[in-house]
């Protein structure tokens, strides 16, 4: 059935190569006290902290700044950037970076305006309410995760070995700018890594027994083609803005609400991943990729074939003239050849330096003690399962 829902996505985007000089405009409209978050140094080595620099400067803005948000950001960068804002005065923040950066900046604006500390946002036994948030803007460089158009942000805490994903209205950004060439400068391997993240957010509603919004359906699979079109373009031709712009666009549609209109269950591979970049700080999207097809291999049966042969003929170009289970077990090995040969992402938890140590306690914790009522309901022995696939 076809359940009501909310469409409510109140971000101004500036999409293309031309619209920086907006940003001076629009961080004015929330105040003159900037702090601007950024990662590594990737946005000093490509020229575009220069150029925003420069628009903060023609605007009259005063900047604070704060470097070195890693990825699978920690609470402890979350809890800096608060007190920064606090020492300052800070009135807007303005992330330049990938989901590390802008997830990181969105639980700063929130623990900016509270004396508690940040980790209580996410500590399952308080999490905190999240009453007020500065306003956040951002650039973003990194095609993946969606932050620059959703209300999420995942933090980890070394110390406890969690990493935590929650979601809150306050905390979805003002204005992002989108600009692909932005993401010129991504290393092949990143880029692949998004490509997979990407996938796995539209896969994550897609795989879902209770969605007859065939509207929705098929914007899914535009997409997903998308996605599996121009992510090998960027690996070869990292300047290409065509594969560029298609990807960036990508990213935001593939999680800014829009697509799970109706729908009602939990996402499946993200807790999963979760804890692997939780323990082994691996990339998100590589985590991804090697944990999707497994687990649409052990979800796989008479009850579930259909969605694979939907997936299967609409997106992989399968002949559907064919036994449903011949189409499904196609599509699965087709989707690990698009991961694994295309994108060339590694295959094997192994491979990436994961034994199987811990699959026990990750388990119980993808699944909360309880059970992922996703497409197929997991238990704890269940995701146990999945992990163990992962190893050959
Ligand atoms: O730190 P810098 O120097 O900028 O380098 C970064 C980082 O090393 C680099 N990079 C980013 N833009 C670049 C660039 N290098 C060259 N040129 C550029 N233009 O890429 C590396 C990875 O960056 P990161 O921000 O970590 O990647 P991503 O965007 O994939 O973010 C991953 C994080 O987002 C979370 C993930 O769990 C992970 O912590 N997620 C956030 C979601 C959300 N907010 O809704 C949903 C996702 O499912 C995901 O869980
Ligand atoms: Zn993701």
């Amino acid at each position: 059935m076809i359940h009501d829902f909310i469409y409510d996505i109140p971000v101004k985007v500036y999409f293309g190569r031309d619209q920086l000089h907006h940003l001076g405009g629009e961080l004015k409209k929330y105040g003159t006290r900037v702090l601007m978050t950024y990662g590594g140094g990737s946005i000093k080595r490509s020229g575009l902290y220069d150029r925003v620099v420069k628009e903060l400067r023609e605007a009259g803005l005063e900047w604070f700044e704060l470097p070195g948000i890693e990825p699978n950001p920690r609470v402890a960068s979350v809890r800096e950037g608060a007190r920064l804002c606090k020492e300052h005065g800070i009135d807007v923040l303005l992330a330049i970076g990938g989901g590390s950066t802008i997830d990181a900046t969105k639980w700063i604006a929130a623990a900016a305006c509270t004396d508690r500390d940040a980790w209580d946002f996410f500590d399952p036994a308080i999490l905190a309410p999240v009453e007020k948030a500065l306003p956040v803007l951002d650039i973003l460089t990194l095609s993946a995760t969606g932050s620059e158009m959703d209300c999420g942000g995942v933090i980890s805490n070394p110390d406890t070995k969690d990493k935590y994903g929650r979601m809150d209205p306050l905390l979805l950004p003002k204005v992002s700018f989108l600009d692909p060439s932005n993401t010129f400068s991504v290393s092949a391997y990143q880029t692949a890594c998004g490509g997979a993240d990407m996938l796995s957010h539209i896969i994550e509603v897609y795989f879902n027994m209770d969605q007859d919004l065939y509207m929705l359906d098929t914007f899914m699979e535009g997409l997903m083609k998308t996605i599996i079109k121009y992510t090998p373009v960027a690996i070869r031709e990292p300047d290409n803005y065509e594969a560029r712009a298609n990807l960036m666009w990508a990213s935001s549609w593939a999680i800014n609400g829009f697509i799970d209109g109706g729908k009602r269950q939990a996402w499946s591979c993200h807790p999963m991943e979760h804890e692997l970049s939780a323990i082994y700080d691996i990339t998100h999207g590589l985590g991804l990729a090697i944990l999707t097809p497994r687990w649409m291999t052990y979800c796989l049966d008479e009850t579930t074939v259909s969605k694979y042969v939907q997936f299967g003929v609409n997106v992989l170009g399968i002949d559907p003239d064919q036994a449903p289970m011949d189409i499904a077990r196609q599509a699965i090995d087709r989707f690990s050849t698009v991961l694994f040969d295309t994108f060339g992402l590694s295959r094997t938890l192994p491979e990436v330096g994961i034994d199987d140590t811990h699959f026990a306690v990750m388990a119980r914790k993808a699944v909360a003690g309880g059970v992922l009522p996703g497409f197929k309901p997991l238990r704890q022995e269940d995701v146990e399962a999945i992990y163990r696939m992962c190893m050959a």
